[in-house]
Formats: C-alpha cells, structure tokens, sequence
C-alpha cells in the first residue's frame, strides 16, 4: 500500500532561529494531535542538523531541498548526498522546477542526484510538472515523461524508494491550484508510465503528491482523488497552523 504524505518545502525562507521555532512549534502540535499520514519538512541545508534532532522522527521526516549531483571534492559551495544525509535527514526533494529554471538542472544531471541520493540512504521527492505554455499547447503529458526519465533507469528495488510530486508550474507560489480533475488525470497518467517502466504493483505502491498553491482550503478535494497521495507544500509550509490544516485533510 502506498502511502499518503504530505511535505513541506520552505525553500529560501526562515533564518536558523525562525526555522528551529517553526520545526518545534510543529512538532509540538503534530505530537499533541497525530497525523493520518507522514509528514516530512524540508528545510535549507544549514537547518538540518538543529532540525533533525528536535523533531520525533516516528512524526515528522526531514529532508533537504538539493543536492550536489557529485559524490564530493574541490566543487565550492556544494552540499553533497552523504553530508544530508549525516546531518539525520532522510530525505531530498530532486528536480524542484526553479532548480530547472534557475539553476539549470537538465535530466542528465538529475539522473546523478537520484543516483546519489539513493546511495546514500535518502528518499527522493523528484519534482515533474509543466510550465504554462506547455499545458496551454497539452503538451503536459509528453513533458512529465521527458522528466521522469531520470528514475526510470533506476531498478524497481531502487524506484520504489522515489516519492514524485506532480508540480504545474503555473501553479507554483500562484494562488492558482490545478483542478482536482486535471491533478487527478496527470495523477493517473504518471501512474500509468510507472507502470509501463516498471509494473503494475510498482505504480500501486508509488506516491504521487501534489505541489502548486496547495493549501488548507483546497487540499481536501485533491487528496480525495484516488491518484492523489498528498502535497508538496511550499508558502502554506511556513506557517505551523496551515501546514497543519493541509495534514489534517486526511482526517
Ligand atoms: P507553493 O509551492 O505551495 O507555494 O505553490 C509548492 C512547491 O514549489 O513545492
């Protein structure tokens, strides 16, 4: 069975201090009232090693937002795999559309991060998803599988540790949320890939989230439709009581 998550991206927010208050303050709350599903937080690299620690790890998962896509040496200001992955976090988010926009990322190079990530023990949240003019031309569907070609190399032994997140772009940080209907039919179609790649038990176990201005309001009716498996949150993150609000739809 696969599981339902939902999990936070706080992308380049919250200085050291402001993070460890938000990492307690939502601990705290998550401790008195449990979640239905797993949660995970991922945080700017300079915060895991404080967040780690003060978070219950059978509550709330920690993971970073990159990685380097080199094992380690002279690569000034990177942060590798193996030191995410000493600093306790379980997890890295790979793929995220503004590291392929800003930064470059092509599939080739996240192909070695996965790789990476893998070797070292962390779950990978790889990030998919179309810029507007691509959903405009329905040229969505031929987009996520050009992504996706980064895990379908992987063994299924090895994929069946990748988390994906379905992000629209256009949806990003926007206010506009995919319908549930249109997260639901790329939902079923990513799945359908996974299942082509790999096989049918493979897809069933896979989770799908969804990220792109997911929020208390509006996370009910997505994580309702049966190929939506939870959220990759990122402004409703940074806020313990949203964040908590969007969990709390899978009561
Ligand atoms: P958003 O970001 O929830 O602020 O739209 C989601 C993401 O980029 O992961």
């Amino acid at each position: 069975m696969r599981k339902n998550i939902v999990a936070g991206n706080w992308k380049m927010n919250k200085n050291l201090q402001e993070g460890i208050a938000l990492a307690k303050e939502l601990n705290e709350v998550l401790t008195a009232d449990k979640p239905n599903c797993d949660v995970i937080i991922c945080t700017p690299f300079i915060h895991l090693a404080s967040v780690t620690p003060i978070v219950d790890k059978n509550i709330i998962g920690v993971g970073a937002e990159n990685c380097a896509d080199k094992a380690a040496g002279a690569y000034t200001g990177e942060v590798s795999a193996e030191m995410v992955a000493s600093t306790g976090a379980q997890y890295v988010i790979l793929g995220h559309s503004e590291r392929r926009a800003y930064y470059h990322e092509t599939v080739d190079i996240l192909t070695e991060k996965v790789k990476l990530a893998l070797a070292n023990n962390l779950q990978p949240i790889f990030c998919i998803g179309e810029v507007l003019e691509e959903r405009e031309a329905n040229k969505q569907n031929e987009v996520v599988k050009a992504q996706l070609a980064s895990v379908f190399s992987l063994s299924a032994e090895d994929f069946s540790k990748v988390i994906l997140a379905y992000e629209p772009v256009w949806a990003i940080g926007t206010g506009k949320t995919a319908t549930p209907e249109q997260a639901e039919e790329i939902h079923a179609y990513i799945r359908s890939l996974v299942a082509e790649n790999y096989n049918a038990e493979v897809a069933e176990n896979t989770s799908i989230l969804y990220g792109g201005s997911c929020k208390p309001t509006n996370a009910k009716e997505l994580f309702a439709k049966p190929n939506v498996d939870g959220g990759l949150i990122g402004g409703a993150a940074l806020k313990a009581a949203d964040f908590k609000g969007i969990i709390d739809a899978f009561k």
